[in-house]
């Protein structure tokens, strides 16, 4: 069973008196310990799709589902613990905050967890994708690729089953670029998560188990 799956999603926005069909029907899945990739155009659909993987929004049409259930039938309370303890996100921009540390930033997602040593947690993530001597610095202090490499840490601290990135490397060069994915290659087998990136750089099919394309809303 694949641990997301869209069928038949499609998304409308409305502008004013127009509407914008994002989506057309798309079929999807990830399963656990694999790397998936969406490309396609400026424009295509990636981040309206890799919003309704992430139960971030509702299809106009069509049915997600979170392993196997459709989530559609959830609360809102559900809906809002399953995207908080089930999946991560990396966006191209990082999100870090910038008054907290590497540490503090990695550990935010898990505040209200109390069950767990966060603290012990954050430092282990951050030293598996090699900061360990930068647990202490700020946004500011980091190049953009160690930026990166604190928010894919930070994504993984509720440990997730899927990760979920939204052009992560498009604000890197191409070396840091492809750190950056060898990093979640590896981090997709020894946290058996499924891994899914959207972007319009082809660098990434290089690194995917598996690559889909999308274009003007449909998956070709
Ligand atoms: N909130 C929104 N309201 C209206 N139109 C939107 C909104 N978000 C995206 N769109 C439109 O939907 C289409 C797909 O956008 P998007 O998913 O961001 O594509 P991509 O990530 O591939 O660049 C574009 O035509 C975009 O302008
Ligand atoms: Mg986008």
């Amino acid at each position: 069973m694949s641990i997301i799956e869209l069928e038949g999603v499609v998304k409308e926005y409305q502008s004013g008196s127009e509407t914008i069909e994002a989506l057309k029907g798309v079929d999807f899945y990830a399963n656990r310990g694999e790397m998936v990739t969406v490309i396609g155009p400026s424009g295509s659909g990636k981040s309206t799709m890799l919003n309704m993987t992430g139960l971030l929004d509702t299809p106009t049409e069509g049915i997600v589902r979170l392993e196997g259930v459709d989530v559609s039938a959830l609360s809102e309370d559900e809906l809002t613990e399953k995207r908080r303890s089930g999946i991560g996100f990396v966006f191209q921009d990082f999100h870090l905050l910038p008054m907290l540390t590497a540490v503090e930033n990695v550990e935010l997602p898990s505040m209200w967890d109390t069950s767990v040593d966060r603290h012990g947690r954050a430092i282990d993530l951050l030293k598996r994708v090699g900061l360990e001597d930068r647990l202490d610095h700020l946004p500011s202090e980091l190049s953009g690729g160690q930026q990166q490499r604190v928010a894919i840490a930070r994504a993984l601290i509720n440990e997730p089953k899927i990760l979920l990135a939204d052009e992560p490397t498009g604000n890197l060069d191409q070396d840091t670029a492809r750190t950056i994915l060898a990093e979640l290659t590896r981090l997709k087998t020894e946290e058996d998560i499924a891994i899914v990136v959207v972007s319009h750089d082809e660098l990434l099919m290089e690194y995917a188990d598996r690559t889909v394309e999308l274009i003007d809303g449909v998956i070709t």
